[in-house]
């Protein structure tokens, strides 16, 4: 202990004497403690009379006199989640080791203060007596100092520490836990242990234990056997969200005791043991998010006091009423919850879940459910959960069915065959916090009876053929709106003149036919899709801070881009493509600094030239100003946007050369779009290091030169760069698509998704390009559009384009090549384009299967020394070259709604909740009180998010 410490506790000790009620040591420790905090709401307020037993928060022993406990949480209500880390009512500076002169200190809470990243004091660890330690969520960081392990007393310890963003607390090593023999009381969620390796033996010698929450601390391993089990009494084990890869341990078996086991979002797999059924004693079984393989109901036959039931996305499939019909009837009685969703699950409802008569919860999104739905299911009264979206059920839902369910708060009906027809004055006998009827044929007239729900939180109707005005009422319904989707309708008219009363989060009117100027909006946002509409007038200019998505693309919005939009310091991605903007890009935009991931301004009239305050953009992923009247050079410090995965600038009036640093600083760019500017100067050879471009269009410029030799090294075959989104794409939570990229191919131009992978790409056509074509240019096996059309190309068709074997689209026209076409090119299978016309080519066309079908003669025309079909000109000789070659489809085809399926849930996710919960400032009541599933969503973002940074610190 330093000196200085000893030096305050003699200074309050000197002048310790008996005052009423109160140890006047105690009393001046605890002003000492006071004086070193900050507590910014005066929460200590009443720490000032004589008797500091009558203190908030202060409780002394009725007996002796002295501080027994010392309570400072904070509460909950107090944490506003929305304007993450703020916690007004917090306290916060530094913590006054004067506490040790509290001798017979039992009881310690802090949890839930904010106390910036300060370390867990060590001194902590003499409070001798302490009981109870609670530290949750308190906002500590570094490690958690193993002089706790001298707290022999200790009953309780909480250093659980979700909710603090950018602290993290960490143990390394566990033996210290072995010295805490009283415990019975342990959650360390959250908290870092990847290399506490003994966690599991340390745990074994507290026998006491009753409760063990070790969920989302990247446990390094967790052993399989145990040669004896001395946490027998354990009721409550949760080790949730530790990227645990293994099958389920054994020693589990003998935790005969237990009544809560949460082993969700790990990567167990295997086979679920029917020892299982030892646990007789569980209420609460969490499986979600596992692997495990053909779950078989044998295993639960003996849990008869189940209450909760969750198997989600576990790889569970089969008929759920077979499963559910094998379950003893003790359980069928008894479960509360249900939830078994986006799992495999096929069959209907009829017959058993009628049955389950105490269920409150019943959650079977995301199966392959179907029928309709029992009338008994609707009669379920107790039901305060109905999940049952994305299935194939079907039938007719009117007030008849809905009118028993007076408890349900949460009803989720969306993607089936419903069609939902309630009677528009009909008053429902329910008070609903979440109401997600997307595609539920409600409309044409919007839901008026929804007018009486004042608790709701969010309301989808997306995708319902409304063809209404949007009620005014809506906005007044609920002071607790905060999720409003109603996007994919016909909704016409206006809105109202402001909107800054209500506390709206996620605004989505996207693609409906809304008209008019924006009204004052909330600044609560921080989702807002607007695009797909008819709105004019000037974009918001208003600052909002925590606005993370602005999307308003394909609207008519004028004028400038608002300088506004550089303070909304949270923005990751800014659409604002097709509308009427002008004026130049503002300049300010590089405040958003690493903040801003989609920059999309494609489609407007801005001018001027790109501010190179955008080179401060570190984050930036997608850069998109194609089709304005930018002009100017690519500013040089555009390379230090080194994320970018798509940069395009085509259809402006930028001239210059092409910087040889876009090879070099930007390895990720999977599109490159220069296309129709005046870009002069040679193709830099550097481009080919782009070991990720799956598009590079550099079509109508000036370019000159040669075609790089290197060509060939361009190496298509890498995958997708590394990012997180990826992983996590089969969340169906989308959200508007953030614009596309126009690709010539096949002579037309099509759109494809922005971030396009499975796409490959060269145009280079239009320019001023002369020299050969390099053999090199075979190496491209993976190529599958390759323009040249309309350059000074000379010399030969290189005989190795047969070896492109993913070739669809192939145009060399309007060049000066000369020779024969190669025979080669009748081997490439999915060849469903060609254009050679107007170049020098002579010689038989050769044939052969697929050629066999590109029979038109404008292919060929302008060569007036090529013979045979389907020219008109004969050759002398007349042979046939049979080639053997599978019939294909057009690859190209077949991928092109895969492509935007699979690309839309990337986007959808990416945008959604990649970026939206990447950002850790997601906080985890946020969406809970919407939707549990956004927080489960959460929760495996979070889970993806710890692991990928000890990923990166590994690295
Ligand atoms: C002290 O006495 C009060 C009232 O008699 C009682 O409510 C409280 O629980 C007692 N406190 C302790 C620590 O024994
Ligand atoms: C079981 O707990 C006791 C008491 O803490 C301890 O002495 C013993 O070593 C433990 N056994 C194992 C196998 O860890
Ligand atoms: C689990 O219980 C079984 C049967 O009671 C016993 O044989 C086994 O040793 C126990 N395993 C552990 C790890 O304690
Ligand atoms: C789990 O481990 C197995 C074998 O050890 C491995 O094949 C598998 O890829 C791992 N799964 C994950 C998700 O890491």
């Amino acid at each position: 202990m330093a000196p200085p410490i000893y030096l305050l506790l003699f200074t309050i000790a000197i002048q310790a004497f008996a005052a009423s009620g109160c140890f006047e040591i105690e009393r001046n420790a605890l002003l000492a403690f006071k004086a070193d905090l900050i507590d910014p709401r005066n929460r200590l307020a009443s720490w000032k009379s004589q008797n500091c037993c009558t203190w908030k928060g202060v409780v002394c022993s009725n007996t002796t006199g002295h501080i027994l406990k010392l309570n400072l949480r904070n509460s909950y209500d107090n944490i506003d989640y929305l304007y993450y880390g703020k916690r007004p009512s917090a306290l916060g500076g530094k913590i006054s080791p004067s506490l040790l002169l509290l001798n017979h200190l039992e009881h310690l809470d802090l949890s839930l203060n904010n106390f910036n990243g300060i370390r867990i004091p060590t001194y902590f660890g003499s409070l001798k007596n302490l009981r109870y330690l609670n530290l949750s969520q308190a906002c500590f960081s570094g490690m958690v100092p193993p002089q706790l392990g001298n707290l022999s007393n200790l009953h309780y310890l909480d250093i659980s520490s979700i909710g603090c963003d950018a602290y993290d607390i960490a143990v390394d090593n566990f033996a210290w836990f072995t010295h805490l023999s009283s415990l019975r009381y342990l959650d360390i969620s959250f908290v870092e242990m990847s290399s506490a390796t003994y966690w599991l033996q340390a745990i074994n010698m507290l026998p006491l234990l009753k409760y063990l929450d070790m969920s989302m601390t990247s446990l390094p391993t967790i052993p399989i056997s145990l040669p004896y089990l001395n946490i027998t009494t354990l009721g409550v084990l949760k080790i949730a969200g530790n990227n645990i890869n293994s099958t389920l341990p054994r020693w589990l078996w003998n935790l005969t005791s237990i009544t809560h086991l949460d082993l969700s979002l790990n990567e167990f797999h295997g086979f679920i043991p029917d020892e299982l059924s030892c646990l007789k004693s569980l209420i609460v079984l969490s499986l979600g998010y596992n692997n495990f393989e053909g779950l078989s109901p044998k295993p639960f036959s003996k849990l008869c006091g189940l209450n909760t039931l969750d198997l989600t996305e576990v790889g569970f499939s089969g008929e759920i009423n077979k499963w559910v019909e094998k379950l003893p009837s003790c359980t069928q009685q008894n479960l509360q919850i249900l939830n078994f969703p986006y799992n495999n699950l096929r069959g209907n409802l009829s017959g058993w879940l009628e049955n389950m008569t105490s269920l409150t919860e019943i959650d079977l999104n995301g199966n392959s459910l179907n029928g309709t739905i029992p009338l008994g299911v609707w009669r379920l009264t107790n039901l305060t959960r109905l999940y049952l979206k994305s299935n194939f059920f079907e039938g007719t839902i009117t007030e008849v069915q809905l009118s028993h369910l007076q408890r349900l708060k949460w009803l989720d009906l969306t993607d089936n065959s419903f069609n939902v027809q309630i009677s528009h004055d009909w008053i429902p006998p329910f008070q609903l916090k979440a109401l997600h009827l997307s595609s539920c044929n409600l409309g044409p007239k919007f839901p008026t009876w929804l007018q009486g729900q004042t608790q709701l939180e969010a309301l989808v109707l997306s995708n319902n053929g409304i063809v209404d005005t949007l009620p005014n009422w809506l906005w007044n319904i609920s002071s607790s709106l905060v999720y409003v989707h109603i996007s994919n309708n016909q909704i016409k008219g206006k809105l109202p003149w402001s909107l800054d009363h209500v506390r709206l989060q996620y605004l989505n009117l996207g693609s409906n036919q809304l008209e008019g100027p924006l009204p004052a909006l909330p600044q609560t946002l921080s989702f807002m899709n607007l695009s797909n509409n008819l709105f004019t007038g000037s974009m918001p200019n208003s600052t909002f801070l925590s606005l993370q998505y602005l999307l308003l693309s394909n609207n008519s919005f004028g004028g400038n881009v608002p300088l506004s939009l550089c303070e909304s310091v949270s923005l990751q991605v800014l659409d604002i493509s097709s509308n009427e903007l002008s004026g130049e890009i503002p300049s300010c935009l590089g405040m958003l600094q690493d903040q801003l991931l989609v920059l999309d301004m494609m489609n407007n009239a801005l001018s001027g030239k790109i501010p190179t305050s955008l080179g401060k953009l570190g984050a930036l992923a997608i850069l998109d100003l194609s089709n304005n009247s930018l002009s100017g050079k690519i500013p040089s410090s555009l390379q230090y946007c080194t994320q970018l995965i798509n940069l395009n600038l085509g259809y402006n009036n930028f001239s210059g050369t092409i910087p040889k640093w876009i090879g070099e600083s930007l390895p990720f760019l999977m599109v490159l779009s220069l296309c129709s500017n005046t870009f002069s100067g040679s193709i830099p050879s550097e481009i080919v290091q782009l070991g990720y471009l799956r598009a590079l269009d550099l079509s109508h410029n000036i370019l000159s030169g040669s075609i790089p030799r290197s060509i060939g090294e361009l190496s298509w075959e890498k995958g997708v760069p590394i990012m997180p989104f990826f992983e996590y794409s089969n969340y169906n939570v989308s959200a508007g698509s953030v614009g596309s990229v126009y690709l010539v191919v096949k002579g037309e131009a099509r759109e494809y998704s922005k971030l396009l992978y499975l796409f490959e790409s060269i145009d280079l056509s239009c320019n001023n390009l002369y020299g050969e074509i390099p053999d090199e240019i075979g190496d491209l096996q993976a190529l599958q559009n390759l323009n040249l059309s309309i350059n000074h190309l000379t010399g030969h068709i290189p005989d190795q384009i047969g070896m492109m074997h993913a070739l669809e689209s192939l145009d060399v026209a309007m060049n000066n090549l000369s020779g024969t076409i190669p025979q080669s090119l009748a081997t490439l299978n999915y060849l469903s384009y060609l254009n050679v016309s107007y170049n020098n080519l002579s010689g038989k066309i050769p044939s052969g299967y697929q050629l066999q079908t590109l029979n038109d003669p404008s292919i060929y025309m302008g060569n007036p020394y090529l013979c045979g079909p389907p020219t008109t000109q004969s050759c002398f000789t007349n042979e046939t070259i049979h080639v053997f070659g599978k019939r294909s489809h057009d690859r190209f085809e077949r991928l092109g709604p895969d492509i935007s399926v699979v690309l839309g849930f990337i986007i959808g996710f990416w945008i959604f909740c990649g970026v939206f919960l990447l950002s850790r400032s997601l906080r985890i009541s946020y969406f809970s009180a919407i939707d549990r599933t956004y927080d489960r969503l959460y929760v495996a973002v979070a889970l993806a998010l710890i692991s990928l940074r000890r990923r990166f610190r590994e690295v």
